[in-house]
């Protein structure tokens, strides 16, 4: 006989998952990398490197560099090209999540209460539905064409809100790579995204975490990196570029 936990459960909980019985044969969940590209022999070089010169720090919690994380790798974030110079941050910007869906955690808990609303994009990350449900929040699809989200139909959206007496709390975006449409928006659709934005007096939250995956170097900027783009909280991520078990994988997370 083992001790029955049910009676001391909360009663809202989701049916139990039934055990992991290992990925199927052809599996399209999730957005796993190709594992012959994971560069092992670099990250345990680097993992070996750095402990080493720096393990004596593992006996204080946080590393010696406070709450934000590793304050090193705050600095190599800082320093990554496609957030120098445009993005203009330093280290002390940076927050180092285990994974952007603990990012996108973050950010709902800080903005989101339950009734609140938020605008996304009508085909969306599950993860970042699932996050807003659970925070209570209501959230609306903005329609999408071929470059991303659509500003004309955006500005209905905020229009209407706003006859309603409602100012949603962001505007949740994948503008680089969209998910799940691939899309990349142009730059002067994020200009136009920024000033609507701007027009109606909301942040945007522009999760990025597919931008690396372009590789023929056409990148167009973060909003985050555009004029007027300090109303834009930014979230990477290195899941898609190195590997998504490097960070703490969340139960029923994306
Ligand atoms: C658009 C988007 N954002 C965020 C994530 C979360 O990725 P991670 O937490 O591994 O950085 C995913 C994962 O697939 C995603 O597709």
């Amino acid at each position: 006989m083992s001790f029955d936990y049910a009676p001391f459960l909360r009663a809202d909980l989701p049916a139990p998952a039934g055990r992991w019985g290992g990925f199927p044969a052809f599996n399209f969940v999730g957005g796993h990398n190709d594992a012959e590209n994971v560069p092992v022999a670099a990250l345990a070089a680097a993992a070996a490197a750095v402990l080493t010169r720096e393990g004596h720090t593992l006996a204080t919690y946080g590393l010696d560099s406070g709450p934000q994380g590793y304050r090193a790798l705050r600095e190599g974030v800082a320093r990554l090209p496609e957030a120098a110079p445009s993005l203009a941050c330093s280290a002390d910007d940076v927050l180092v999540t285990s994974g952007s869906l603990q990012a996108l955690d973050l950010i709902n808990a800080a903005f989101v209460a339950p009734g609140d609303t938020v605008i996304l994009e009508e085909a969306c990350y599950s993860g970042a539905m699932t996050r807003l449900k659970k925070c209570g929040a209501r959230y609306i699809g903005a329609p999408l064409d071929g470059d991303g989200i659509r500003i004309d139909a955006l500005a209905g959206i905020l229009d209407r809100l706003k006859a309603e007496g409602v100012r949603p709390k962001f505007v949740y975006t994948i503008p680089t790579v969209q998910n799940p449409t691939g899309s990349v928006m142009p730059v002067e659709r994020r200009v136009a995204l920024l000033r609507l934005a701007a027009a109606h007096g909301i942040p945007i939250v522009e999760d990025d975490c597919y931008a690396d995956l372009i590789w023929d170097g056409d990148r167009p900027p973060a909003i985050r990196a555009l004029e007027g783009g300090d109303r834009v909280v930014y979230c990477g991520s290195f899941s898609k570029s190195i590997a998504p078990a490097l960070r703490r994988r969340a139960p029923n997370s994306g």
